[in-house]
């Protein structure tokens, strides 16, 4: 039976996995590979169902992911000390046609504007300076009926002046005092957590930086004691204080943000790191947090995704804990190791 499983697993490696599992193996070790080979073929086959890498038919995510890359380009260009004059027309070329599919196939949106003002920005920056390349700015000039409607009110898109103090200003908290103070919470009061907190926490957390501002991260959040019965008994983690939790909260990054095959991870960094930015956010919020792992085998993750809905498209980071902090309550020491440990300054 064993057999006959592995075989069947196996039989439906690629070569080059075969080759590796050929390696004299253990019994033992044969079924471990088998069973991570597995696993990372799931993943695998998310990432070139989802992503936008083979381009044959780009949902709506991916043509905003290109245009939301695109522009940002743009951005990022013109946010330089001395911008080039007439950077980027290759990334503009592609933004038009992009925004040609986008318009005709979804209309315009805020994605839309936002491409738009920073197509503007742009242009205004290289005529001003003279430059010239009529094709191109005869197609932005042509957009210009598309912006400043009534309907649109977003002024966001391109870059804008900021000063050292005005940051400086921002940064009068203590930081590291704040740090210190979150704990991982594993004992929570009855109280039930207001939605409008866990707003607040998401609305603070949308400034996680992202690649190329693609934004992949999304937040579900469980309230009902049903709902979170059902969300945490996939999770291995939340024994003794699950039942506690007011909010369970789960963090995903959806594949189709990302367009190239070195984004292969890119969901577990941009992800991983919105999901921080939440924590610190609920923490600053006066709620208690626990981060719960969602280090599990494909078979699990299709589960939940089965009983929440989430898309397989989206790859679940974790889950995260959320309620009110007793008055008093023990927390982990969980000590840190030493900074000598961990810095390497060469
Ligand atoms: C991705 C991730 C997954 C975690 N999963 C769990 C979990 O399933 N259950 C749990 O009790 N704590 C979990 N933790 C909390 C860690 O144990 C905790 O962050 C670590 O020990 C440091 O302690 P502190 O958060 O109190 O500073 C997780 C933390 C992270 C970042």
């Amino acid at each position: 039976m064993m057999f006959v499983s592995i075989y069947t697993v196996t039989k439906k490696l690629p070569s080059v996995v075969k080759d590796i599992l050929k390696i004299s193996m253990s019994f033992p070790l044969a079924i471990t590979a088998s069973e991570l080979a597995v696993n990372y073929i799931y993943d695998f086959k998310r990432f070139l169902k989802w992503s936008g890498i083979h381009h044959r038919c780009k949902t709506q995510t991916h043509l905003r992911a290109m245009i939301t890359m695109d522009y940002h380009r743009i951005e990022k260009g013109l946010s330089l000390k001395e911008p080039r004059v007439g950077f980027g027309q290759e990334v503009i070329q592609m933004l038009l046609s992009n925004l040609d599919e986008y318009k005709e196939k979804y209309g315009i949106d805020e994605t839309f504007q936002i491409a738009l003002n920073s197509l503007f920005t742009y242009y205004k920056f290289n005529v001003d300076r003279g430059h010239k390349n009529e094709k191109i700015y005869e197609i932005i000039t042509g957009l210009k009926d598309l912006i400043n409607t009534k309907e649109s009110t977003i002024k966001e898109g391109g870059v804008k002046k900021v000063t050292r103090n005005s940051i400086l200003e921002s940064c009068q908290i203590d930081f590291r005092a704040f740090c210190q103070s979150r704990y991982s919470i594993r004992h929570f009061t009855s109280s039930e957590v207001d939605i409008n907190l866990i707003v607040q926490a998401v609305e603070i957390a949308q400034k996680t930086p992202s690649v190329c501002n693609r934004q992949s991260s999304k937040v579900y959040v469980f309230s009902s004691d049903e709902d979170k019965r059902k969300v945490l008994s996939y999770q291995n983690g939340n024994r003794g204080f699950g039942d506690q939790v007011s909010k369970v909260l789960i963090v995903t990054s959806d594949l189709e943000n990302f367009v190239s095959i070195g984004e292969r991870n890119q969901c577990w960094i941009d992800g991983g790191m919105y999901a921080m930015s939440l924590v610190y956010a609920l923490h600053s919020l006066g709620l208690g947090t626990c981060c719960l792992n969602w280090s599990v085998t494909s078979y699990f993750d299709q589960e939940l995704k089965k009983a929440t809905g989430i898309k397989d498209s989206e790859s679940v980071i974790m889950m995260i804990a959320v309620g009110h902090l007793p008055e008093e309550l023990k927390v982990a020491q969980s000590p840190r190791k030493k900074v000598d440990e961990v810095l390497f300054v060469k």
